[in-house]
Formats: structure tokens, sequence, C-alpha cells
């Protein structure tokens, strides 16, 4: 397992995030990054959250994974050695598919599984070593482009990028492009990314997959503050916050907030400050953006890729798109 120190200022994660937070609270339309979600909390929440019967998301993208297994696998292996970057790799449980498939078909590339968390990284590198003992695996601790760059200098094989699981979502658009234009500078022509977009549907559907009746996703956001008070000394009232989902179709963006039930007075102890809630003033903790089809083709192309196959369910509610660096 190869671990990429993460921070170049030498400054720690703690000291990041109450910056972060700090930031966040400070503007006009206040704001807390949802990368922050994902503590060992919120982690367990989003399991959580991928098994709700609301959430399509992930049920989508497994059933399109699996129905198309075969055609992907080839279109990975092209019968010569690669690199299978897997950006935010997580449990994999979705990835897995693709694994036993190339596995099956005895496909020779290296599994390179990218991810901040150490402890998911080592779970996943022995989970596979028992499941698929003929896979190499080679797991990269760290944030994706320092990754990227190592492989880039290190690996001049073929290189096959995955980013699923509608991840990208979690980006305005122009972070996005240039999001994947990054992604590009460190490929060559003929290497490819299969990236995992949510499509445009229904906005009762998208609503409620961010909105689910047992509260998971309340608790899922709520948890942003949690770990705000665990791990930067804050003292939030959790229970003067409450979730507020909301989904603009003209856009496309699934908006999700936290706003305060009254007006109030929050100290931080790690920024060192004390923060002002309004009465229903709104926190902006996350967006998840969804796609036409032709704003997937558009992106691609604006950031150096060409759509080679398209893999969508038959309801058309999540396609994985596989692009080719041109
Ligand atoms: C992990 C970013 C794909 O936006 O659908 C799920 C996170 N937030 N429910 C998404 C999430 C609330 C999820 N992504």
């Amino acid at each position: 397992m190869i671990e990429l120190s993460r921070k170049l200022d030498g400054s720690n994660d703690t000291e990041t995030f109450a910056r972060d937070v700090a930031e966040g609270l400070s503007q006009h339309q206040k704001t807390l990054p949802s990368r922050y979600f994902y503590d060992a909390a919120g982690s367990r929440l989003f399991q959580e959250i991928m098994a709700l019967p609301e959430y399509y998301l992930t049920r989508c993208e497994f059933k399109v994974l699996t129905e198309n297994r075969q055609e992907i696998a080839r279109h990975f292996a092209k019968d010569s050695f690669f690199h299978l970057i897997d950006l935010g790799a997580g449990d994999a449980l979705k990835t897995k598919i693709l694994l036993r498939e190339l596995d099956r078909q005895q496909s020779s590339f290296d599994y390179v599984p990218v991810d901040i968390s150490g402890d998911a990284m080592r779970q996943l590198s022995s989970s596979l070593q028992q499941e698929m003992p003929a896979v190499r695996v080679q797991a990269v601790v760290g944030e994706y482009f320092p990754a990227l760059e190592w492989l880039h200098e290190n690996k001049p094989e073929r290189k096959v990028v995955l980013f699923l699981g509608s991840n990208i979502g979690n980006f305005k658009p122009d972070e996005g492009r240039n999001f994947l234009k990054t992604i590009c500078s460190y490929l060559n022509p003929g290497d490819k990314l299969l990236l995992g977009v949510d499509l445009r549907k229904d906005p009762d559907t998208i609503l409620s997959a961010y909105n689910d009746t047992s509260g998971v996703t309340a608790e899922f956001n709520l948890n942003l503050l949690r770990r705000i008070n665990a791990e930067l000394g804050g003292e939030f009232d959790i229970a003067q916050f409450q979730h507020y989902p909301i989904y603009n179709p003209q856009e496309g963006v699934m908006r999700s907030f936290l706003v305060s039930r009254k007006e109030q007075e929050v100290y931080i102890r790690d920024t060192g400050r004390t923060f002002h809630f309004d009465a229903w003033e709104a926190i902006h903790t996350e967006n998840s953006h969804k796609y036409s089809m032709q704003q997937v083709e558009e992106l691609g192309k604006a950031c150096g890729f060409r759509v080679e196959t398209l893999f969508q369910d038959v309801a058309c509610r999540f396609a994985d798109v596989l692009f080719t660096v041109t």
C-alpha cells in the first residue's frame, strides 16, 4: 500500500477542517464543504443511504455494471496490460463486479484503488486477497490528484480510470470540468474513463432519494455538525437544526441545507469564534448534479474525451459512460 503525504504546507487535517469550517460559516450565505461528511459515522450512514428504497442511484449503477460487465471488461482489456485506477474506491462493491469479470477473462491488469481512508484501503486489499487472489492490488491512500500524478510519473502503461457512483455530481459545473481536464492531463490518447452519472428524471424521484422517510439522509447531513462538535470542539445543539433538501429541475441540481430552527449563537473552540444564526437561516452542505446525456457528452468533449460507449438502465435513470482520451 502506498501512502501519499497529503499536506504540502505542513498543516494537519484538523487545522484544515477548522479553517474550512470558519471560512464557510463566515460567508453571507453559509456553506460547509460536503467532503467532510465522511468520518467513520458519516461513512456508515452513507452505506445505509445506499441501501434505502428511495436511493435508486446505487442499485441502478449496480445493475448497469452487472448487465454490461462482459462488454465493459472487453473494452478495458484490449489484449494489453493496463492499470485500473478506482478513484474513491471505498469498499469497491461495484468495482468488484468488473474485477470478477476481468479475473474470469484472465485480463492482464493491476487494480489501483485510491481513497483518502487508509482503513478502507487496508480492508479492501485484504478482502480482495481472499476473494480474488489472482488480482494484483496496489492500493494508494491519498487525494485523487497526487495519486494520479504519482501514477503518471511511475506507471507509464495504459490506464483506465473509474469514477463511479455519481461522485462527479458533488462538483459545481466548472469544478467538474476542471476535475475531468486534470484527469485527462494525466492520461494518454486511448486511455479510458468510466464515469458514473445520475441522469435527469422525475423531480419527485430525485427529491425522495435525498429526503427518505426513515430520516437516514437527515442524520447523514446533521452528522456534519456532530463531527464539528467532536473534532473541533463545536457546541452545535443538533436538535436546533433540520435537514432540508430541494431539487431545482431547471438547473438539474439537488441542494441540501441545514436550517437553523431559531436564532442562536454557536461557539466552535478550534476556530476561536462564535457564529451567529438567524432564525431559519440555512447552511448549504451539498450539491448533487443530475445530467442530461447531451450535457455528459459535451462535458467529456470539453475535457479531451469522446464517448466510446454508453451503458444505461432501461428506465434511463443512471448512466455509466465509457470515455476515451482523444
Ligand atoms: C456520494 C456524492 C454520490 O450526491 O448522491 C447521498 C452523496 N448525499 N445522499 C450523492 C449523498 C446525500 C452522494 N454521492
